[in-house]
């Protein structure tokens, strides 16, 4: 290679970059406030898959952004499946007046999964989760978006396409942790931001929140003894008492934890 050559390499790093998540969350509008700045109020859904590329600086590297924006609605699934591949950073996003949206964040992390079909690949991608619309007024809870996206290792953010809010900040994060990527020889670095909890403090305060009964909550089937309702609880206990455990949420699901034995116990 001639010292241009090496030059030109370096100049400027290609990277990929892909937006997921249902229909109207947003995606779109994120995008466009990032690389024009500016809002549109009417909805135009995305057909099959938009294209754009943007000239970035981070950390003083010049990065080449290849965005590509899915579209959310089922029916273009056929249509974005291939662009799956390859791809480097991800922003999943959500409407915060919009659970559903929210709970859909699996599926589509489920959907991609299926497409790249090797985990390594998957763990080396950088995602940012935009709680978007944050504008309006919201149904889902910062704790709960919080603790889904840090409890799997991805970056969490509030943001608004409308105002602005948040947009840019995501951006920088999002080409910050894709481009160390490539500076590692492709393998994610860990998160920079210390959470101070685990993944299991974090799925126990999902599962105390998100069961449908007591004995749900304490991991047991129904008719489950009393010895059986102390050993679980003083499980959970020391993974979620808000002395021990600092993830958002833990207050409100130990006290649905010390509930859930009380009501057991009375039985
Ligand atoms: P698909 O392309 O169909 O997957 O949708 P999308 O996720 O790209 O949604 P899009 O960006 O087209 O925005 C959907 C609608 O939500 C539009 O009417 C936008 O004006 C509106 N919208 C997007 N972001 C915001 C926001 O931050 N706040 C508010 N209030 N409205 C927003
Ligand atoms: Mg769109």
């Amino acid at each position: 290679m001639d010292n241009n050559a090496r030059n030109r390499v370096k100049k400027a790093t290609r990277v990929k970059i892909i937006s997921m998540g249902n229909a109207e969350t947003g995606k779109s509008c994120i995008i466009k406030r990032y690389c024009e700045k500016r809002f549109v109020q009417k909805y135009l859904a995305t057909i099959g898959i938009d294209y754009g590329v943007t000239k970035v600086t981070v950390k003083g590297q010049e990065m080449k952004v290849n965005i590509f924006d899915m579209a959310g609605h089922p029916i273009f699934y056929e249509v974005r499946n291939e662009f799956y591949k390859d791809t480097q950073g991800a922003m999943l996003v959500y409407d915060i007046a919009d659970r559903g949206s929210f709970e859909a964040l699996e599926a589509w992390l489920a959907e991609m999964r299926n497409e790249i079909g090797n985990p390594a690949e998957m763990d080396n991608i950088v995602f940012c989760v935009c709680a978007n619309k944050c504008d309006k007024k919201r149904v889902v809870d910062e704790a709960d978006g919080r603790l889904w996206a840090e409890g799997k290792g991805f970056h969490y953010f509030e943001t608004s396409a409308q105002t602005g809010e948040g947009v840019g900040e995501m951006f920088q994060v999002l080409f910050e942790g894709v481009l160390s990527t490539v500076e590692n020889g492709g393998k994610r670095r860990p998160m920079t931001t210390q959470l101070g909890y685990t993944k299991d403090q974090a799925e126990a305060i999902q599962r105390l929140k998100n069961s449908k009964n007591d004995y749900e909550r304490l991991g047991l089937h129904p008719g489950a003894s009393k010895d059986d309702i102390n050993k679980a609880y003083r499980k959970l206990a020391v993974l979620l008492h808000p002395d021990k455990n600092v993830a958002p949420g833990s207050e409100e699901a130990f006290k649905l934890l010390v509930a859930a034995r009380t009501n057991l116990l009375k039985r």
